[in-house]
Formats: C-alpha cells, sequence, structure tokens
C-alpha cells in the first residue's frame, strides 16, 4: 500500500472485517495508524484478523456477533465501546452473504438470508452503532455493490437488498448530517481473490470476460477499495455525504449485466 493517509489516534470499526474487501479495509486503517476492531459470527475468523491487524501494529481487538440478530449487534457495540473508552470515529459496515441463483431456484429461506444480512443487517449495524458514533466528526461507510444499480439475472436478492443499502445510505445522510456525520456507500467492482467473486465468477473462462470487461481491463485488489474508504474518512472527503461511489474501473457503465448475465448461463450450465 504506498498511498498515505493519517488515522492514528481515531477508533475504526469495521462490521464483517474479517476476509476478503473488507479485511483490506481493516488493513488499510490499520497501517494509517488508526486502532481497528473487527466483527464478523466466526470467531476463529476474528481471532484471524485480530492477529493480522496487530502485526501491522494496529492496537486491534474484536467481538463475533451475527447482523441479522439486532440484541448481539447491540451488545457487540456496547461491550466495544467501553473497551475503546472513547467513540468511534469510523464506522465500515459489509457484512453480505451472496447465493447465486435463478429465484425459482432458491428457497424462500435462501433469499431471507441474503436479505436479512445485506439490508436488516446494514440497518442493525446503524441503528446500534449511532450512540457509539463521534458526533460531530464520524464517518460511516457502507459496502454495497453493482447490483445495487445494474440489474443482473441470478442475483435478484442481492439487488434488491444493496439498492436498499443505498437508500439507507443516503436517508440516514439527511437524518445524522446535522450532528456532523457522514455517510457514504461504497460500490466495490469485482475484486480479485474474495469470496464474492468465486460465488459469481467460479472458473477462469468468466472470471476472463469479466476482466475484459473491465474499462481498466484488471479486477480490482482490496487495497483498491481501502484507499477509497481511506478518502472518505479523512479530511480530504470532509464535505462528502450521502453518495454511492463507484470503485469498480468503469465496470458499472460499461454493461456489468451483460457480462453477468453470460455468466449466470454458465453458471446453469455447470448446474447440468
Ligand atoms: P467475504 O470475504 O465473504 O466477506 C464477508 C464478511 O462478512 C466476512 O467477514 C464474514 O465473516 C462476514 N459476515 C457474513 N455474514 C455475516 C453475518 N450474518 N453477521 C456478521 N458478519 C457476517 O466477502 P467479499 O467478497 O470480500 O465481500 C465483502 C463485501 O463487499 C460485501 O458487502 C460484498 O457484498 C461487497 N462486494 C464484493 C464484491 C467482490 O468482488 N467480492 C463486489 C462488490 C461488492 P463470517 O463468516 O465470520 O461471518
Ligand atoms: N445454493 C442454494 N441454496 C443455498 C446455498 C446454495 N449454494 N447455500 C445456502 N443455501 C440455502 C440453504 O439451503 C438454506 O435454505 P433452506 O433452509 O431452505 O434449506 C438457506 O440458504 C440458508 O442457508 P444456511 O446455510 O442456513 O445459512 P447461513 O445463515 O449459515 O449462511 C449464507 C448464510 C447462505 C448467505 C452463506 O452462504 C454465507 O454465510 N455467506 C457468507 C459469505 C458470502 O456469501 N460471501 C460473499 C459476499 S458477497
Amino acid at each position: 500500500m504506498t498511498m498515505t493517509f493519517d488515522f492514528s489516534g481515531q477508533n475504526v470499526f469495521v462490521v464483517g472485517g474479517t476476509s476478503g474487501i473488507n479485511l483490506g479495509i481493516a488493513k488499510g486503517f490499520a497501517q494509517w495508524g488508526a486502532r481497528v476492531v473487527v466483527a464478523s459470527r466466526s470467531q476463529k475468523k476474528v481471532d484471524a484478523a485480530v492477529a493480522e491487524l496487530q502485526g501491522l501494529g494496529s492496537d486491534a481487538f474484536g467481538v463475533s456477533f451475527d447482523v441479522r440478530d439486532f440484541a448481539s449487534v447491540e451488545a457487540g457495540f456496547a461491550e466495544v465501546s467501553e473497551k475503546l473508552g472513547g467513540p468511534i470515529d469510523n464506522l465500515i459496515s459489509g457484512a453480505a452473504g451472496n447465493v447465486p441463483g435463478r429465484l425459482m431456484d432458491l428457497s424462500p429461506n435462501a433469499i431471507k438470508a441474503m436479505v436479512d444480512i445485506d439490508l436488516m443487517g446494514t440497518f442493525h449495524v446503524m441503528r446500534a452503532s449511532f450512540p457509539y458514533l463521534k458526533k460531530p466528526g464520524a464517518s460511516v461507510v457502507n459496502i454495497s455493490a453493482p447490483q445495487a444499480f445494474v440489474a443482473m439475472s441470478h442475483q435478484s436478492a442481492v439487488c434488491a437488498a444493496k439498492a436498499g443499502v443505498d437508500m439507507v445510505t443516503k436517508s440516514l445522510a439527511l437524518e445524522w448530517g446535522a450532528e456532523g456525520v457522514r455517510i457514504n456507500s461504497i460500490s466495490p467492482g469485482p475484486i480479485d481473490g474474495t469470496e464474492g467473486m468465486a460465488r459469481l465468477a467460479p472458473t477462469e473462462q468468466i472470471r476472463d470476460a469479466v476482466t475484459k470487461s473491465v474499462p481498466l481491463k484488471r479486477m480490482g485488489t482490496p487495497d483498491d477499495i481501502a484507499k477509497a474508504a481511506g478518502f472518505l474518512c479523512s479530511d480530504a472527503g470532509e464535505y462528502v455525504s450521502g453518495v454511492v461511489l463507484p470503485v469498480d474501473g468503469g465496470w458499472g457503465v460499461s454493461g456489468a449485466a451483460v457480462v453477468m448475465t453470460a455468466a449466470a448461463g454458465f453458471m446453469d450450465k455447470l448446474k447440468g
């Protein structure tokens, strides 16, 4: 990571920060001097992420909760706040689940799992976090996806849930602005080496097609997303609130739907 921000003396909480893109964001903030906290369901993943963040020099710690369970999220925030002994300067909320499939091939419970994690989980994290955010001055970043604005086959639940996430972001920018809290979404493009891409682009052929469809001709990296989160949470972003920032090499405006529909067809064939 060559980009440098200064977050020393700041507390950053990354919900869903124990793998993939969100762990990349957590590592960025650790390198920029912040005290980083991560949360997800698996205590094992929390412990591994905390060890990695401590290795980067952050006085990091973690908690385990399921964003679908409001009581556990609320208890998690209370515990984190007590341990921090001060307010949360920056909150990143990015827990998500994705089971690709045509609506008629998914059980109601599978649909519910995606909407509950992505959309209700965002509501829960926002609702539980607000008392502990620094006012004025906090910055909140929700991790959205291109599905929020590009309809994709095999992704109806994620499309609906992430579109909802972006409207939560925009609505809360109105509600929280007067208290000096900024809130934005980042919409990552296809990010290499992540669980999300493993599920959406399960073969070399699909990965290749996706890569070629990105105007910048490469998939993104967790570092690319971390740098955008750093910008939004830094003084450089101090007049930015209520936006959805695509960090996707131009993918969202270049026909992502066409490529992902082809990918979906491929998945159907694999399924047999
Ligand atoms: P990932 O590695 O699977 O990360 C998901 C994280 O959320 C993990 O830390 C996971 O940990 C946690 N999580 C999942 N369900 C949870 C729950 N119910 N409660 C609490 N934590 C939960 O996935 P990723 O591909 O890096 O995606 C990260 C974010 O980027 C997601 O919001 C995704 O929608 C978005 N995104 C990804 C891509 C991409 O190319 N990968 C593109 C656009 C947007 P546990 O299993 O321990 O709970
Ligand atoms: N295909 C079809 N249905 C699936 C499935 C798959 N690959 N995986 C899970 N499901 C269904 C289950 O059968 C269940 O439905 P049912 O009760 O009608 O049988 C429902 O989804 C919930 O599954 P369960 O395993 O109980 O959920 P969970 O709460 O343990 O996990 C998921 C949530 C399903 C979203 C899981 O994939 C997950 O934990 N994902 C997080 C990682 C991720 O998706 N990363 C990418 C982020 S973009």
